[in-house]
């Protein structure tokens, strides 16, 4: 469900027309919906009504300010995976204690300052960074609230490069070491371990797999109060897939909300969830130009202004986005089959192979649908190409939350060392 649709033949968002955006802010741009995402916030949220839960918005998927605050007031917490996130949550309203801090390599001055602001809750993710997170909080005179993510050795997510939960992932602790790892946790001082944290993998298409890794933790956590452990939380990670295409179907929240509510049923537990790229992926598109079309004997190149710099999906993972012109084309257009492909210098910029879109011609904008959730947070400077800006829209307002950066700004960082001057 998302706000972008066609009206008077135009594709809007919400009540804004996505040509003037482009107009006024030029392309690429990423456009995001407000409407959408609190749709989708409050579509979880009341999925998992009645539930002691924590919905702690991934910030990976999409930390632009705007979408944070945006969130912040629909009440979100977030899950933060390095010492920015954190600070760019706390920016946008997110109290601290509302905030999980989760990741493989956490850094001393990381852990200093989610500790002087006294988040929720460290993920720990191997033995020697508890013991690094332990000696940090002693010297602070602190104690961290912890949960050790456990590989519960479940393969899931959407292509192998998302998938996080398999024996061999460099994520989490191995199912069979978590008791150990409790049990010296126990030993150390500055450590509270209050919960078990789990995160299998992104665009989850189906139930299954999540209920397996999920029942494994309730086993755990059971065995770990036998030992003695105080655990009064389970961390379930995101990874509720979307619909990319028309014919995806993945889980709806409430089937997702369930199938957790029947699992942790009596556990007396309160649930954390790190949802991302379900409550940011539809609420977002990038807006392109096409500037040539390039027939060759073997392919159609169809060239346009954004680069895998831009959107790396692609690039990165073989991911589909739906393109759409801005301009509504009639179904009775013949389609044509195109290589769509951006201005990098590198084979791999390549959005789409063998689409069928109707003619495009120079000038014309499209769509890249789906793009709200790892999108932006991805794209580069790569070719010296300015980072690509955003827009949010409310209604029938919209405002740049991210401008592109001039020249100046992007060599701003750089300097001559004094034997080139
Ligand atoms: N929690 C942890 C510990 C994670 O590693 C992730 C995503 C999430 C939560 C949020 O997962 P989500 O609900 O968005 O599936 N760049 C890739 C996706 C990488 C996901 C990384 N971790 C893509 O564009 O498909």
């Amino acid at each position: 469900m998302h706000h972008f649709h066609y009206r008077n033949g135009r594709l809007h968002c919400e009540d804004v027309s996505l040509d003037a955006i482009a107009d006024a802010v030029g392309t690429p741009v990423y456009v995001y919906s407000s409407a959408t995402l609190r749709r989708h916030a409050r579509v979880i949220a009341e999925a998992f009504d009645g539930m002691d839960c924590l919905i702690a918005y991934s910030v990976k998927a999409n930390g632009n300010l705007g979408v944070l605050k945006t969130l912040a007031a629909e009440g979100c917490g977030a899950d933060v995976v390095s010492g920015g996130e954190l600070q760019r949550a706390l920016v946008a309203g997110i109290p601290a204690s509302r905030i999980v801090f989760s990741g493989v390599g956490k850094t001393r001055a990381e852990m200093r300052l989610a500790l002087r602001e006294d988040i929720h809750q460290f993920n720990i993710e191997s033995a020697a960074e508890a013991e690094v997170l332990s000696e940090v909080a002693c010297n602070m005179g602190k104690v961290a609230r912890i949960a050790v993510r456990v590989n519960p050795d479940v393969a899931a997510g959407g292509h192998p490069n998302i998938s996080t939960g398999k024996a061999g992932d460099k994520f989490g602790v191995p199912w069979k070491e978590a008791e150990a790892l409790y049990a010296r946790i126990a030993e150390l001082d500055g450590l509270s371990a209050v919960g078990v944290d789990v995160h299998i993998g992104s665009q989850i298409d189906a139930i299954t797999p999540m209920q397996d890794a999920f029942l494994r933790v309730v086993t755990l956590v059971r065995r770990l109060r036998e030992q003695g452990h105080e655990i009064t939380r389970m961390d379930l990670g995101g990874g509720l897939g979307i619909p990319y295409r028309a014919e995806d179907n993945p889980p709806p929240p409430a089937e997702y909300a369930n199938m957790i509510r029947e699992v942790t049923e009596g556990l007396g537990v309160e649930v954390i969830l790190e949802p991302g790229r379900v409550i940011a992926g539809n609420a977002g598109v990038m807006i392109t130009e096409a500037l040539y079309t390039k027939p060759s004997p073997q392919r159609n190149f169809l060239i346009i202004d954004a680069g895998m710099n831009d959107l790396m999906r692609p690039a990165l993972y073989q991911a589909h986005h739906d393109i759409l012109p801005l301009r509504e084309r009639p179904d009775s257009e013949d389609r044509i089959s195109y290589d769509v492909v951006g201005p990098i210098c590198e084979s791999t910029d390549k959005f789409a192979a063998e689409r069928k879109l109707p003619a495009i011609a120079p000038g014309d904008r499209l769509a890249f649908m789906s793009a709200g959730a790892y999108g932006a947070v991805l794209s580069s400077q790569y070719n010296a190409r300015p980072l690509v800006a955003e827009v949010l829209v409310d209604g029938d307002k919209y405002a740049v939350v991210r401008r592109r950066p001039a020249f100046e700004e992007m060599i701003a960082l750089e300097t001559t060392p004094d034997w080139l001057s």
